[in-house]
């Protein structure tokens, strides 16, 4: 099959713009700098550009060629290639297990992009003019304190993500794609230029950069590694779906490289741009996961025409939440229109509904819920782990050792044709061995985690 049901990129640089905007997202702006001030700064990001490079990259490229061999959902994509290659059927557990990791990172992805959209009005009516640190922790604080105004906001983006999904893949995602991804960048750029300026703008590229290995823990390895996944969108099926709209005669792996240093630089300008704000403004690092809300707006209240930059900066970070968010949704999505034989809306609207009401449940883990803890997690700090540090390393696992072991070595090439036999070996390899070890280290560091939270969800049964 050289095209699925559901539509084909208009061409290479479509699919290269769609694979960004769903690498793109939440995971760069807000995850990578807040996780990267929980664990210490530079050794850990010296250890999540080594995962990148060893395990995220090459996975992807697995993953985006297994879309573009099956051209279905990729449930139907995995079933398809398990009876071609004659594999054991429990490979097609691939495409289950992913549709339902990107159905729960739904429901908190969206919670999160909810509160993006309601610093929007904030920035625009100039709350944080002149603001200071304390000032703009106790607005974060009160936001989180109430459950129904994130609600509100949580619903919001969850209705834009059904839109968009529900108007399929050339009239929704590339549209919305085409314009948002390249505007992205150039704020960026903007923010850049002012943290630039900041008196802190080299100690916060010294905690970005500077190597401080004692600081490196095997918790905060299991979160490079699990982030490299997160961040690139992959071992869920996402960057699969969206490879079964690739054009035959693209290059894999070369799209893919472009990609991924895309989403890398996305992150680390986002880093560089927070830091400095945090250290000139007497900030934590270590705040958690209101980093991103507690800083920027302290930028935007003090630079000239800062509620103009903040509110563009915040409609960008929904934009860029939403590109994620569609292909969050999509593997299940597609899988129930091309079996179920549903309409795109109907099925949007169903799953996205379900994953609003799961995301209710994060919505109260930062205010009534926020003692009820397992291992000292939050019903949200567990969804987070569970799927990335777990779920989507597992997913990768597979698919990497699918491609390697169980799919022949000319069949692998002939759909890659990557050009110099070397890059080929070398990629295979690192595929077949380097990649699973690493998955395999840090899963197993995954798994006391895993027994209690069976165990607990056991009990409540
Ligand atoms: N990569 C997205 C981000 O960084 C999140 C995502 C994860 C999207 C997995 C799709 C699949 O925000």
């Amino acid at each position: 099959m050289s095209q699925s049901v559901h539509g084909t990129w208009a061409n290479r640089w479509l699919f290269i713009l769609a694979a960004t905007g769903s690498a793109v997202g939440l995971g760069n702006i807000w995850k990578f700098p807040y996780i990267t001030g929980e664990n210490g700064g530079g050794a850990f990001v010296l250890m999540y550009l080594l995962c990148i490079a060893l395990v995220g990259i090459p996975v992807m490229i697995a993953e985006v060629m297994l879309g573009r061999m099956g051209r279905q959902s990729p449930i139907n994509t995995m079933v398809g290639l398990v009876k071609r290659f004659h594999a054991p059927v429990f490979w097609a557990g691939i495409g289950w297990m992913g549709a339902l990791a990107g159905f729960l990172i739904l429901s908190f992805y969206s919670v999160i992009a909810g509160w993006a959209l309601a610093y929007i009005p904030k920035l625009a009516m100039g709350d944080f003019q002149q603001a200071t640190g304390e000032y703009a922790a106790a607005t974060f604080g009160n936001l989180l304190a109430s459950p129904q105004t994130l609600t509100l906001w949580h619903s919001l983006f969850m209705l834009a993500t059904i839109f968009v999904v529900a108007r399929g893949v050339n009239r929704g995602l590339e549209a919305a794609i085409k314009w948002l991804m390249p505007l992205l960048f150039v704020l960026l750029f903007v923010l850049l230029a002012y943290a630039v300026q900041t008196d802190s703008f080299s100690a916060g590229v010294d905690f970005l950069f500077s190597f401080d290995f004692s600081k490196l823990s095997r918790e905060s390895l299991v979160i490079a590694l699990g982030h490299s996944f997160f961040t690139l969108s992959l071992g869920l099926g996402a960057i699969m779906a969206y490879g079964a709209y690739m054009p035959q005669s693209a290059s894999i792996s070369k799209t893919i490289v472009v990609v991924a240093v895309l989403d890398t630089l996305v992150a680390l300008a986002s880093g560089m741009v927070i830091f400095p704000i945090v250290f000139s403004n007497g900030l934590e690092p270590g705040a958690g996961p209101g980093l991103l809300f507690q800083t920027l707006p302290i930028a935007f209240g003090n630079m000239a025409a800062g509620s103009f930059f903040g509110v563009l900066f915040f409609v960008l970070v929904v934009f860029a939440a939403l590109t994620s968010s569609i292909s969050l949704a999509e593997p299940i999505v597609a899988w129930l229109v091309e079996s179920k034989g549903w309409s795109r809306l109907r099925a949007g609207a169903c799953v996205g509904l379900s994953a609003w009401l799961l995301g209710l449940g994060t919505v109260l883990s930062f205010n009534h819920w926020a003692d009820y803890t397992l291992f000292g997690k939050t019903f949200f700090d567990c969804l987070d782990f569970l799927t990335t540090n777990i779920m989507l390393p597992l997913g990768g696992l597979l698919i990497a050792v699918f491609v390697a072991w169980v799919l022949s070595k000319q069949t692998v090439a002939d759909e890659l044709r990557m050009g110099p036999p070397a890059l080929y070996n070398a990629w295979r390899f690192i595929l077949m061995f380097i990649s699973p070890l690493a998955v395999l280290a840090v899963l197993l560091n995954g798994l006391p985690f895993l027994s209690t939270l069976i165990g607990q969800i056991k009990s409540l049964l």
